[in-house]
Order: structure tokens, then C-alpha cells, then sequence
């Protein structure tokens, strides 16, 4: 996924595009730059690497002018070099484009402008854009036709902005597909595109999102939209909330490690209003729109996701069938987009998205509505795609997400489905009134319980200066706890680089325990929850194959003390939510190790936060 920001107005565009490019820049980092029009020529600037190259270069030779856009790179066609980093200007100088996505067909396009003449200064699919602009452009078509027309060619998801000398009054923005958001912000006098909010929001709060096949024409006054037939369409300006010390890492090295400590609040946030203590401990779920009607025709849920966000569907899974004993099926979306699912009319689609923006996620969303399912999304960012295609949502309130390695957006979805579990239950009458107390009860619980978990960071920080050097891990757990295992593995590995392997416990036996030996770190997640005792013999078969054993277990299990070789605490918890707290020392274990490696924890090599590709 890439960033992209856009500016027409009175004041300087250069600051405004750098600045809106660094709160986007999370989003990839393998190269930058922006085009400028200055006295009506465009000046660009870019280079590999993080956003500070481009602003060193900036700085060495400046560039000033009123309208202008920018990109924040990760690089899918073409290495992430100078030479691949958009913006990418056409032949004549006159035209600039900056783009997200992947156009499929882009080497057919390539050789066929070639024929016309067409010069290729790049190994990337988005350069034929900006010639298939110039080739529609001239005398008699102006940039916003020309645009278009090019548009029309492309295949595949994509969100584009193009400027023109020529037209310097006018910036071109459209949106194909499921590329990542377009979003248009509306100023006194001036105006902003951005691929996402946190670009724009310390200059606006009113903003127009672009949905599928759409254009916007964007001048100093306003915008024109239109879908890519050139059909002029109506629009709403959407007012959204902004946090800007949200924004900021305040006392915190990484934002990782801030989010991991902002989960006592991102919980509170997400369980309050939504659990109505005062009155029968009633759950409020008004956006899902959730009848007692449709939740009794429910035949199946089927949760898609991808990465963290799947991890969470496979705790949500447990939850629900175990409270309101309605058949759950967890899919991958990269899966469930092309393999034909059994959905109707009586199914739900779940989908799960920190970001609301994931390619895979999406197109899943849109396959089970062309199959004719109730679509839900449980989603982070507000406005996103996933909340606004869907027929109901449960927002996670746990404010921007930054750091790649999503933490906080995993324990929100896994208290969201725990409530949504206890609804579904009612509804269905699965549930008495004895035990909807007892879980709901139980959710005010999780706010304090979580805080005693990162009251023990330093323990955990102890566990990982033991395995800082390892090359290798294993993580694994059992029933609900099982998906935890997962989670463990990925955090490990996208932010430490070491070879992680999250595996159902009970499988060990059946080929990976091969790999145990005394180099071979195996975190075990041993809660005290229905499958504790299946994990204590866990412990022992690694134990007697010499492997060295870290146990999360429950305060005060002395038994597995005596078993393991190091051992994470986590509190007593109720174990329907213990894969809230159980994930919470495996968080900060992953965010040790590689603060310790001293790599790149906000921003791991050759990911990104949401990938808005497929
Ligand atoms: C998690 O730390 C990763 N950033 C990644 O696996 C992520 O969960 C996945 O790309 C899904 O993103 P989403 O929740 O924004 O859809």
C-alpha cells in the first residue's frame, strides 16, 4: 500500500504535502516524492528510502508552488529505487502522476505505448498511466477527459491523482476498486487529497470519500465528482473526529510500545457504551443492526480476515459457537475470495480489518454480497471502506493504530466478538440470564486485568534478552488459546526477522516436535483454561526432547514454575477472555527482542499497515 496527498490552494503546497506524507508514511516507506508546480513547470523530487531522504533533498533544492502532490512508496513492480519512486512525469514534462494499487494489464499497455513512441523511464506498471494521459491529451481534451480516458484502461484496484501544467488550476483524483481510500478534504480556499485520513485531518475535518469508479476534479473552490463514465454525481461531506496527540508517541520509543500500553484504554473505550450495567447488562451493538428476526434465520457465520485480523476471527469462532451455538467458519480472505464459499442468504459475512482498507478483506466483503449474505465488519479506522460497504458494523474505538504490528486492533475485535457472541446469544435465547450476567460481568474485569499484564514489562524484557540471538521459535497453545499461538509468531516475526512458528499443540506430536532440540525456544500458552492440563503434558514432551520451554501460565501455577525454564505471569482471567490477556507478554516479548536488535519497529522491512493489494 502507498500514500498518497494532494494540495491546491494559496499556501505553500511543498511543507504540506511532506507533512501529510509523514503521518502516511507507515503505510510504505521504500521510497518518496512529490511534484510541485512552480512559476507553471513542474519540479519533482524523490528518493529511495524513507520519507527524510526526500526531505533532506527538498531541503538541499527547494521547491515551492501552490499545487502540488506526493507519495510514500512500498514498492510491488519495480525495486524501490529513485528511478521507481513516483511521482512519474510523461514525456512533454507537462503531466505528473502519483499512484496505489497495481495495474494488471500494465505490460500489454507498455508494449502498445511503446509502439506509439512512448519513452519508459521506469520498471514500474504505474508509468503507463501518466502516457496514456498525455495520449489523450490535447488541444481538444482537457486533463480531466484525458484522465478518464487513460483510467478506462487500467485493470485492477488502484487510487491515482494527477496534475498537469497545463491545467494548473485543477488536480485529478480517482478511485478503481479496492486499492486503499481516495478521500477529498474541503478547506476555506483551499483543498486536499490523501489516500487516508491522519494525511489531512490537522487541516480539516470535512471530507468527501471517493467510492469505487469514481473521479473528482479538485480546484482551489471545490470539487466536481463524477463516476469514470463521466455521469456527474452528488456527494456528501462526512465531518470526522481527530486526536491529534494520538497521533504523537509521547513518552514512548515506538508506537508499538505505546499502543501495547494504550490497551487499557483502547478496551475501555471499545466495551463502553456498549454494555449497559445500570440496566440488565444489556449489549448495545446500534451500528450492527442486529434484529432478533435475523439473528434467529442466521444458518452460519463465516469470519474472513487476513494476518492479526484472522487470529481474532479464530478467538471469535470459539466465542461464538461456545455462547450462542451458531456454526462459525474462519477464512482467510486471500481464500475465501476465489474459492467459490457456500454462502447465501442465511449466512453472515464477517469481515475483521484494523484498517477497513485490505484488498483481500474487501474483495471477500464483495463476493459474499454478490452471494447474497448479511456483510458485518469489525473495524478500526472510521470511514473506512469495510464500515461503509457493510450492512453493519462494530467499530473497535481504539483510535489510530501506527505501528505496523497491529497490537491494540487485535484485542479490541477480541472483546467486540465476545460481546457480539453474548448478543447473538441472547437473541437466540442460547443464553440464560445467569450466565449473560456472569459474562457480561466479566468484561468489566478486562480493562484492570490487562494493566497488571503490562505492569510486568520488565519480566518480559528479562524473557527476551535470553532470546535476542535465537534464529528460531515455536509458539504454542490449545482451544482458544490455540489462535494466540498464532499471533504470538507473527508479531515475532514481522518485527524481530527470527523464523516464528505458531502451531495447535496438539499437532506437535505428529511431525514438528522433530524440530526440538536445545536451540529451539518453545513459548507454551498454558492459562489455567479448559486445556490446561493437555498443555502441562506439553510442556514435558518439549522438556524431554531438551527444548528450552517459556511458559505463559496463570499467577500462582507453580507446577508449570517448576516445569519451564523461564515463565511469563499473566493474572487469573475468565477464559473466554484469555486470549486478551494471554497475547499481551507475547506483544512486548516481540517488541523487546527487536527494540533489542535494534531494528525498525514502527515500520518492518518490506511490510506495510494495510495492504491495499493483492
Ligand atoms: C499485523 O500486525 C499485520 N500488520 C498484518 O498481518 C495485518 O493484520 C493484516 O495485514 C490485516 O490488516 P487489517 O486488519 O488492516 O485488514
Amino acid at each position: 500500500m502507498c500514500g498518497i496527498v494532494g494540495y491546491i490552494g494559496p499556501r505553500d503546497a511543498t511543507p504540506i504535502i511532506l507533512n501529510g506524507l509523514k503521518r502516511l508514511e507507515y503505510r510504505g516507506y521504500d521510497s518518496a516524492g512529490l511534484a510541485v508546480l512552480q512559476n507553471s513547470h513542474i519540479e519533482v523530487r524523490r528518493d529511495a528510502g524513507k520519507l527524510a531522504r526526500l526531505a533532506s533533498l527538498v531541503e538541499e533544492s527547494p521547491v515551492h508552488g501552490q499545487v502540488g502532490i506526493g507519495h510514500t512508496r512500498w514498492a510491488t513492480h519495480g525495486e524501490p529505487t529513485a528511478r521507481n519512486a513516483h511521482p512519474h512525469l510523461g514525456m512533454t514534462g507537462e503531466v505528473v502522476v502519483v499512484h496505489n494499487g497495481i495495474v494488471e494489464n500494465f505490460l500489454e499497455l507498455r508494449d502498445e505505448l511503446k509502439a506509439e513512441g512512448a519513452i519508459f523511464k521506469s520498471d514500474t506498471d504505474t508509468e503507463v498511466i501518466v502516457h496514456l494521459v498525455e495520449r489523450y491529451l490535447s488541444s481538444k481534451i482537457g486533463l480531466a477527459e484525458a484522465a478518464r480516458l487513460a483510467f478506462s484502461h487500467l485493470k485492477g484496484a488502484h487510487g491515482i491523482v494527477v496534475l498537469s501544467s497545463r491545467e494548473p488550476d485543477k488536480i485529478v483524483a480517482a478511485r478503481i476498486g479496492n486499492a486503499g481510500g481516495v478521500v477529498v478534504g474541503v478547506g476555506e480556499g483551499e483543498m486536499f487529497i490523501a489516500s487516508d485520513l491522519p494525511a489531512i485531518l490537522e487541516h480539516t475535518r470535512q471530507v468527501v470519500f471517493l467510492e469505487s469508479h469514481q473521479m473528482a476534479v479538485v480546484t482551489r473552490q471545490g470539487l466536481k465528482l463524477m463516476t469514470l463514465g463521466g455521469k456527474p454525481l452528488r456527494y456528501n461531506v462526512h465531518s470526522v473526529a481527530y486526536d491529534p496527540v494520538a497521533a504523537e508517541k509521547g513518552e514512548y520509543r515506538h508506537f508499538m510500545q505505546k499502543e501495547i500500553h494504550e490497551q487499557v484504554r483502547s478496551l475501555t473505550d471499545t466495551i463502553a457504551g456498549r454494555v449497559d450495567f445500570d440496566n440488565g447488562h444489556n449489549i448495545c451493538l446500534p451500528e450492527l443492526n442486529l434484529t432478533a428476526e435475523l439473528a434467529k434465520n442466521i444458518q452460519k457465520i463465516f469470519i474472513t480476515a487476513c494476518g492479526t485480523a484472522s487470529h481474532a476471527g479464530m478467538v471469535g469462532k470459539v466465542l461464538i459457537e461456545h455462547i450462542a451455538r451458531i456454526p462459525v467458519e474462519v477464512d482467510i480472505a486471500s481464500e475465501f475470495r476465489y474459492r467459490d464459499p457456500i454462502v447465501d442468504k442465511n449466512s453472515v459475512v464477517l469481515a475483521i480489518s484494523q484498517s477497513g482498507e485490505t484488498a483481500d478483506t474487501l474483495a471477500a466483503m464483495e463476493e459474499a454480497r454478490r452471494k447474497g449474505a448479511t456483510l458485518w465488519s469489525i473495524v478500526n479506522a472510521i470511514g473506512s471502506q469495510a464500515m461503509r460497504i457493510a450492512d453493519g458494523y462494530i467499530s473497535m474505538q481504539s483510535g489510530p493504530e501506527i505501528g505496523v504490528a497491529s497490537t491494540k486492533a487485535y484485542t479490541a475485535p477480541l472483546v467486540d466478538l465476545y460481546m457480539l457472541a453474548i448478543l447473538l446469544g441472547d437473541l437466540r435465547g442460547t443464553l440464560d440470564a445467569r450466565a449473560h450476567r456472569r459474562l457480561t460481568a466479566d468484561l468489566r474485569l478486562v480493562p484492570d486485568l490487562v494493566g497488571r499484564c503490562l505492569d510486568r514489562e520488565a519480566a518480559v524484557e528479562k524473557v527476551a534478552r535470553v532470546l535476542v540471538n535465537t534464529s528460531h521459535c515455536l509458539y504454542l497453545g490449545r482451544g482458544i488459546n490455540m489462535p494466540t499461538a498464532y499471533e504470538g509468531a507473527l508479531k515475532l516475526k514481522e518485527i524481530s526477522y527470527i523464523h516464528a512458528e505458531g502451531y495447535p499443540a496438539g499437532e506437535m506430536k505428529h511431525g514438528p516436535i522433530a524440530l526440538i532440540d536445545r536451540s529451539m525456544p518453545v513459548v507454551v500458552i498454558a492459562p489455567r483454561d479448559p486445556w490446561y492440563e493437555k498443555m502441562i503434558s506439553q510442556i514435558e514432551q518439549t522438556k524431554a526432547r531438551g527444548g528450552l520451554v517459556i511458559a505463559l501460565a496463570t499467577d500462582g501455577d507453580e507446577s508449570i514454575a517448576g516445569l519451564a525454564d523461564h515463565v511469563l505471569w499473566v493474572p487469573e482471567t475468565p477464559w473466554l477472555l484469555s486470549p486478551v490477556t494471554t497475547v499481551i507478554p507475547l506483544q512486548m516479548l516481540a517488541y523487546h527482542i527487536a527494540a533489542l536488535r535494534g531494528l525498525d519497529v514502527d515500520q518492518p522491512r518490506n511490510l506495510a499497515k494495510s495492504v491495499t493489494v493483492e
